[in-house]
């Protein structure tokens, strides 16, 4: 599924890599390039509010030596991970999704009116039906609006933020709220030193409408391979997956096996979104990759020219969130101000499905817009 931003080649994401998306090249062409934000027969659609919530209680690496086979050395040498978050025993998803949506609304007091449909992306819902969206909605205010789950795990928020932008773009929504919400830590064996010292619990919000012309989403690429579904997965109603693989109880990962998986398409759909929006690397003011691994992130990095430190990191603290990462990491951004009015974002994640996503979104930092038209209301302008 594309939207924009058609992939080249949709059963290899390969093949933006061997084009070469020669993204350099592509930002000279930026002009011509037909994109969502430039093309006036669609409405700019783009992100208006968003905030996001940790729980409080932290679990460090010392905390994991203490009881497992591990050192602080090397979950930091190999994940770049130093602590996360963790729920407590009675708050699940819903918990997660509902305070991400109160700090949105701390932040954007307003940001919710209108809102008629609500989009909640996770891997670790509360129940398979209700939608956890449901669920969300009903607590922050929305009884009536549209709510369904997206199960696309870790890449979860970028296919969200694609359905919520084409929802809006054709008209069948007006704005919507697109939720992450994830309890990992509840469906991972925290016996196994494999898997426990990854994941985190948390949650993001953003509120996704039309915005003035030359903002917002400018592209999505999203795709997937179930071949590759016997790397990563956690059991449902089955207690098998196709090809006869057995399930436990608890989420599987081989590690390795998805560690090439991440590296070789959050390189290769991150440059065909780029090439998609018309951009180059130098384009790009803020890369915002799914926190899983800092070596996967270094690695994506160095695929597309952008150096690290424009690079938004938070795995040190958080570790990974499943769909909540790249919303925690694009809040926490804003929030301190490094990311700005007009500036170009790169969005990319990876995970279970196996499943990757990319989008190149200009910044529409609606607080700075209320704030020049009020100065400009007082002069009189
Ligand atoms: O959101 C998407 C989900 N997941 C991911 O993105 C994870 C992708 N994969 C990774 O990040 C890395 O593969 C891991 C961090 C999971 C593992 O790092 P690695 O460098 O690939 O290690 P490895 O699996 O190749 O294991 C190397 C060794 C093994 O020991 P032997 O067989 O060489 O004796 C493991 O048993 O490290 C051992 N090991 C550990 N040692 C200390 C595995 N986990 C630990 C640990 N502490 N926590």
């Amino acid at each position: 599924m594309t939207q924009d931003a058609p992939r080249p080649d949709k059963a290899s994401p390969h093949k933006a890599s061997t084009d070469k998306a020669s993204p350099d090249k592509a930002s000279t062409d930026k002009a011509s390039t037909d994109t969502a934000s430039t093309d006036t027969a669609r409405p700019a659609v783009g992100i208006t509010a968003l905030g996001a919530y940790a729980p409080p209680k932290v679990v460090t690496n010392a905390d994991f030596e203490a009881r497992l086979d591990t050192s602080d050395e090397w979950i930091v040498s190999r994940t770049g991970i130093r602590e996360r978050r963790y729920s407590e025993p009675g708050d699940f998803a819903s918990d997660m999704g509902v305070r991400a949506v109160q700090n949105l609304l701390e932040r954007f007091p307003d940001g919710l009116e209108g809102v008629d449909t609500v989009v909640c992306a996770t891997g670790s819902p509360d129940a398979m039906f209700p939608a956890t969206a449901s669920l969300i909605a009903a607590q922050v205010g929305l009884r009536g609006a549209a709510a369904f789950d997206l199960s696309a795990a870790c890449s979860g928020f970028v296919y969200a933020c694609s359905v919520a932008h084409a929802l809006v773009v054709a008209g069948t929504a007006r704005k919507v709220l697109v939720v992450s919400a994830e309890v990992l830590t509840k469906i991972v064996d925290q016996g196994d030193r494999n898997i426990a010292i990854l994941f985190g619990d948390g949650g993001g919000a953003v509120v996704v409408e039309a915005v003035p012309q030359g903002y917002g989403f400018e592209s999505f690429v999203l795709g997937s391979d179930g071949a590759g579904a016997g790397s990563l997965y956690i059991r449902c109603v089955a207690d098998r997956l196709p090809g006869n693989i057995p399930m436990g109880q608890y989420t599987y990962m081989n590690g390795r096996e998805v560690f090439k998986f991440a590296v070789r398409v959050l390189g290769d759909s991150g440059l065909a979104a780029m090439q998609k929006a018309g951009l180059g690397s130098k384009d790009v003011d803020w890369l915002i990759p799914h926190q899983a691994n800092i070596r996967i992130i270094e690695s994506a990095c160095e695929r597309f020219g952008i150096p690290m430190d424009k690079t938004v990191i938070n795995l040190d603290r958080y570790g990974n969130t499943s769909a909540a990462t790249v919303p925690l990491a694009l809040a926490e951004a804003c929030q301190d101000g490094r990311i700005k009015d007009g500036q170009q974002l790169l969005m990319v994640a990876f995970g279970g499905g196996l499943s990757w996503a990319a989008s190149t979104m200009k910044w529409y930092d609606r607080a700075a817009h209320a704030a020049k038209s009020k100065v400009l209301a007082e002069v009189g302008a």
